[in-house]
């Protein structure tokens, strides 16, 4: 069953019921001020930390769902109103949830409109954020339909949150007594907290004339009352009250009277701005705020024009990114991920990692050491410079062992010793992030870069050598197999086997009681021989020969240690426990094969030779592939292990204990790419397409137009299901398997590889990609089943796979791949 349908041609989801079985959500904002939209108008709005400048409130895991959002109700004037048919209504649904004669929502790139019909009374409103400014706009269309006139009331709301979310959810002693606003010329200021350390500010405006103002909850609501049906819009009347505590609100009443047939427009504005620490008042010696610099900034966007040219220079920001690489193959779904979705929600982890979303709090945690690097992968074509500043800045957060903070804050850059360090795959995925970007851009300057350890002044080097400690990190860290210590947690955050925990509420991450010498993980040796294999590349080609060398034997060292002690037979083995006893091995009762060291160490090379990695592919065949994709691990944990941790706290078939991690899926298509096998790798690849998975929204649950990061297991009586959309390495992942990896077309060192892997019924397909300055036009025509292939650059025959850099200033290349 459907909600709605991708519009691909107006670059859009249009949702065509507002109870979708979650609230399917849209990113608004692209720098610095941002905000989550759902269906029916719900979600809230930060400035940079979805903590620490939370603009508005929402409340997650609240019934109904979706509760607290961008919210305005019309009222018909001129009719009676009854309980039972109340004369207002939400355009957007929600919050009052009374009936619409039509609904739609239209999500887009960093942008959401929403259109409704009741009564003859169409409204529409396109919520976005213009490029390069700290505000939102909301802009409402109404239009009678009828064949009279009416007298219309609308009413806008928001409530604002008291900056801190995790204070203002929690820290009620305190926060009941503090709220404060300005109301001046129409405009509401929140301004919380603005008397004593805070030098920024919220504001409502709006282009019409108010006829009142609530900006004190209580009064516009009435006691014991919600959202639903506001006392104030069923009077008809707010009653220009002033926040003094309590819970501030932003509510605005706009009279209107249209003609039959008459449209009018009006514009909201919810903004954030700043003033400088002395010119915070004005008067200076009062306590009114200085409204000088933002009165300029609400003048503009009040301006209809204004907001219509913001808004078509945000659809050329978004045409322009997409526009770095569009492919047309056979399949419907492909195009639409890898033209639009994938690279939208690429864009959306680079902004926010794993902060704020239906399913992250925005509360919890910063930006991510092992997410971002993976997330870059994705990125790196799209936005070079920030990706060139996010490695630093990820850099910037290693200790001086190699080791890394597993995650840092957003707004300081710092570090965050809540969580600290000691997982040890992070420092290695700053190599792959690296190495991915310069192979993109051809920026070796980037190794040159001072970067500083812990961010301390003084302690800076070249990134190259922050790369090198990476890798001695790991070498620093071997355990009785000669396989890495995996400290407290690899990829798995929870395959935790040096904490033994029996404590309820204990982190699994941060506890460590164990002496940390035994336990030894088989992906981070997968993972280290592929980063230690490019790290002899980069060297050799900045002709440091004997660092070459010693990097290339040392993946060949962890290359002999993997073998001896991490295959099991059929499949790699996934770790040693603390009793030195291998975890995902056919001696185990449960948790017998893991999917990611097969995906890890056939992406690293290993067994390509020697049959081992199609023998291993062919077990993950059998034992994990669902039809909703492949288990993290099979059997499923059906009980909980003190020595293995987190896995398997979940009950079996969730997250890391055995649901499908779509994270890992793409590895594996990786993977059977790599052993040729195009069909598989594109079954793979469609199982989890959110877009194939539109059908049966009814199951799978979440927004059909960006993956999530787990979907239940078989394990689960809710098999199908999927949980934690939108911020998740998912993304990433499949867009380099589909993009580099079944399409084939691989930035290199060298130049542009084209290697496609692809099912065989393909005809071929076509795609134009931007790569270091030169548009590619690339034709794959399929002339027999296999993967050889034939180039053709601007006519003429090449050898190998490569496509030559051309002469600098080269705009055009021609390529014609003769496939099979
Ligand atoms: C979450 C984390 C990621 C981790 C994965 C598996 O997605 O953000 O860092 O690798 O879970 O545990
Ligand atoms: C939980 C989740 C895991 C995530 C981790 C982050 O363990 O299961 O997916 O990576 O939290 O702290």
């Amino acid at each position: 069953m459907r909600y709605g349908y991708f519009n691909d041609e107006s670059r859009e989801y249009v949702i065509t019921r507002p109870d979708t079985p979650l609230p399917w959500i849209n990113y608004l904002g692209s720098e610095a001020y941002f905000g989550i939209i759902s269906n029916t108008a719900g979600g809230y709005s930060f400035y940079k930390d979805a903590r620490l400048r939370r603009l508005t409130r929402y409340r997650l895991n609240n019934v109904p769902l979706d509760s607290g959002g961008r919210y305005i109700y019309l009222r018909d004037d001129d009719a009676p109103s009854n309980r039972s048919d109340p004369n207002f209504w939400s355009p957007t649904w929600q919050p009052s949830r009374i009936p619409l004669d039509e609904y739609e929502c239209r999500h887009g790139l960093g942008y959401t409109t929403i259109r409704s019909r009741r009564k003859d009374i169409e409204a529409q409103i396109r919520y976005f954020v213009p490029l390069g400014e700290s505000l939102e706009i909301w802009e409402l269309t109404i239009t009678n339909h009828r064949d009279q006139s009416i007298n219309l009331s609308a009413f806008l709301a928001i409530e604002f949150c008291l900056w801190d979310a995790l204070d203002d959810a929690t820290n009620f002693q305190r926060n009941l007594s503090l709220a404060e606003v300005e109301v001046d010329d129409g405009v509401i200021y929140h301004k919380t907290e603005y008397r004593e350390r805070r030098n920024h500010f919220a504001y409502l405006a709006c282009s019409e004339e108010v006829a009142g103002f609530d900006t004190q909850r209580e009064a516009f609501l009435g006691a014991y009352r919600g959202w639903e049906s506001p006392a104030a819009v069923e009077a008809g009347q707010l009653s220009n009250s002033m926040a003094s505590g309590w819970q501030p609100i932003g509510a605005q009443h706009i009279k209107i009277h249209l003609d039959a047939g008459q449209q009018k427009e009006i514009i909201f504005i919810l903004g954030y701005h700043e003033n400088s620490q002395d010119e915070k008042f004005d008067p200076p010696e009062s306590q009114r705020l200085n409204k000088r610099t933002v009165k300029p900034v609400i003048a503009r966007y009040v301006q209809v024009e204004e907001v219509e040219r913001a808004f078509q220079a945000l659809r050329t920001y978004w045409d322009e990114l997409l526009d770095l690489l569009q492919v047309s193959t056979p399949d419907a779904h492909t195009n639409r991920l890898v033209n639009l979705w994938n690279v939208y929600q690429v864009m959306v982890t680079f902004n926010l990692s794993r902060s704020a979303s239906y399913f992250e709090s925005g509360i919890g945690r910063g930006i991510g050491f092992r997410d971002s690097n993976q997330d870059l992968l994705g990125f790196l074509h799209l936005i070079p410079e920030r990706a060139r500043e996010r490695i630093l800045d990820l850099a910037a957060t290693q200790l001086p062992s190699g080791g890394a903070y597993h995650q840092y804050q957003p707004l300081t850059k710092r570090g965050n010793d809540d969580i600290g360090s000691n997982f040890n795959d992070d420092p290695l995925w700053l190599v792959l992030s690296t190495s991915a970007y310069i192979k993109e851009t051809d920026d070796w300057s980037i190794l040159d870069e001072a970067v500083p350890y812990d961010n301390k002044p003084g302690t800076e080097e070249p990134l190259f050598d922050h790369l090198e400690r990476s890798i001695g990190y790991t070498l620093d860290r071997l355990g009785p197999h000669r396989l890495p210590l995996i400290g407290r947690a690899d990829w798995n955050d929870c395959l935790n086997l040096n904490c033994f925990s029996d404590t309820p509420g204990q982190s699994f991450q941060t506890t460590t009681n164990k002496d940390g010498n035994v336990a030894e993980s088989v992906f981070i040796a997968g993972m280290f021989i592929l980063a230690a294999n490019e790290m002899a590349d980069i060297a050799r080609r900045r002709q440091l020969n004997e660092q070459a060398e010693a990097f290339s034997r040392a993946a060949q060292e962890m290359e002999e240690a993997l073998w001896s002690a991490g295959w099991d037979g059929d499949w790699f083995r996934r770790a040693y426990d603390d009793f030195g006893n291998p975890i995902g091995s056919k001696q185990c009762e449960e948790g017998k094969i893991f999917i990611e060291p097969q995906g890890m160490c056939i992406m690293a090379g290993l067994g390509l030779e020697n049959g081992r990695a199609m023998q291993a592919l062919d077990s993950v065949a059998e034992r994990l592939a669902t039809p909703h994709g492949i288990l993290l691990h099979q059997p499923a944990y059906s009980r909980y292990y003190l020595h293995l941790g987190e896995i398997s706290s979940y009950p079996a078939g969730y997250k890391e204990n055995a649901g499908v991690f779509c994270h890992t899926n793409p590895w594996i298509m990786i993977a059977e790419a790599r052993v040729g096998r195009g069909n598989n790798a594109f079954d793979y690849y469609l199982r989890i397409n959110p877009s194939v998975r539109e059908e049966i929204s009814d199951v799978h649950k979440c927004e059909p137009y960006v993956y999530a990061q787990m979907i239940a297991g078989h394990d689960t009586p809710m098999h199908g299901e999927a949980k934690n959309s939108w911020l998740t390495g998912t993304a990433a992942w499949n867009y380099v398997a589909i993009t580099q990896w079944i399409l084939g077309i691989r930035p290199t060192y060298d130049g542009l590889a084209i290697e496609p892997v692809i099912p065989t019924e393909w005809e071929g397909f076509k795609a134009v990609r931007r790569f270091r300055g030169t548009r590619y036009t690339i034709h794959v025509e399929r002339h027999s089943p296999g993967n050889e292939i034939r180039l053709e650059v601007n006519g003429m025959p090449i050898d190998g796979s490569i496509i030559p850099t051309p002469p600098t200033g080269t705009e055009e290349v021609d390529v014609i791949v003769k496939l099979g």
